[in-house]
This record gives structure tokens, C-alpha cells and sequence, in this order.
């Protein structure tokens, strides 16, 4: 089973997974990130990062393995009257075209074996003086 088969069966359930309010360690790091810059959020979900900040007026993108979770983060961003552009992608296939001022993970699950990999792919999309946040809590 692959990463989109596995979360979309996940997500295929009603309503939000893990809901609509922001990580809470993330949005305590809020003031952290510049509007001026490109917002990426990996393993994005159903958005509840991505809209909480496009609601605050970042240019936000978001990436995920789940089209069924990213169907429902621009439900969630319609409702919201916010624009996150998506991307339906395995991150072990991804390949950074931007640079971003700043990027959140939260609660991304990857294989040990794939974590360099990703960093590697970060550290090259992620401009100077950048900003990135991970978090597994919350
Ligand atoms: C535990 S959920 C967290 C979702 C969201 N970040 C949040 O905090 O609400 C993990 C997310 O990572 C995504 N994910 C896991 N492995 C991935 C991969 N290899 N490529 C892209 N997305 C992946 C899943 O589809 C899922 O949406």
C-alpha cells in the first residue's frame, strides 16, 4: 500500500481528522513567519494549518499524499474565503521548484529511511534566513 492509498483511507471518513484549529505549538511560533515570504506546508492534511494561515495573509502552499484530505483542505479554505494552492504528492517524489521563507511539517509521519531525503529537499527550497518548524505534538 502506498502513502496515498494508506491516508486516504484515513480521510475518507466524515469531517476532520484531526480538526479544524491550528497545531497549537505551530501557532504559538506564528510570529515567527514574514508575509513577505512563501508559506509551504508538507503533509499538509485537511489544512488546519494552511487555511489558519492563509487567513492571516500568507501566500501559502500545501502538499500531501491524500487528494481526498487536500479535496477537503480547499472545502476548508473555500468556507474560510482563503486561497491554499495544493499539490497531491508523495514527498518521497517531490521535487522543490520554489524557494520558501518559511515551512511547517506538522505531525508528518515518515519513514526513518526517508527522512534525509526530504531534509536534503528542504534545506534546498528553503531561502536564507528562512524559517522551517516541525512539530510532532499538538
Ligand atoms: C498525521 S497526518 C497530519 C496532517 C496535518 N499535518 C495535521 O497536522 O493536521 C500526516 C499527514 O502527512 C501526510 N503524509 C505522510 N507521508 C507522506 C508522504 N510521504 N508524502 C506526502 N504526504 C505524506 C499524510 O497524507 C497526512 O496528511
Amino acid at each position: 500500500m502506498n502513502q496515498k492509498e494508506f491516508w486516504n483511507g484515513k480521510f475518507i471518513r466524515d469531517g476532520y481528522l484531526y480538526g479544524k484549529k491550528p497545531n497549537a505549538f505551530i501557532e504559538s511560533c506564528a510570529s515567527n513567519f514574514k508575509k513577505a515570504h512563501r508559506f509551504l506546508c508538507l503533509g499538509e492534511g485537511e489544512g488546519r494549518n494552511a487555511v489558519y494561515f492563509a487567513k492571516r495573509g500568507f501566500e501559502v502552499a500545501a502538499i500531501d499524499a491524500s487528494d481526498i484530505a487536500l479535496k477537503k483542505l480547499e472545502e476548508f479554505a473555500k468556507e474560510e474565503g482563503v486561497y491554499v494552492k495544493t499539490r497531491c504528492r508523495d514527498l518521497n517524489e517531490w521535487t522543490p521548484k520554489k524557494k520558501y521563507g518559511s515551512i511547517i511539517a506538522s505531525y508528518l509521519h515518515m519513514y526513518k529511511e526517508d527522512r534525509k531525503a526530504l531534509f536534503d529537499k528542504i534545506d534546498s527550497c528553503l531561502k536564507e534566513g528562512g524559517f522551517l518548524l516541525e512539530s510532532f505534538f499538538l
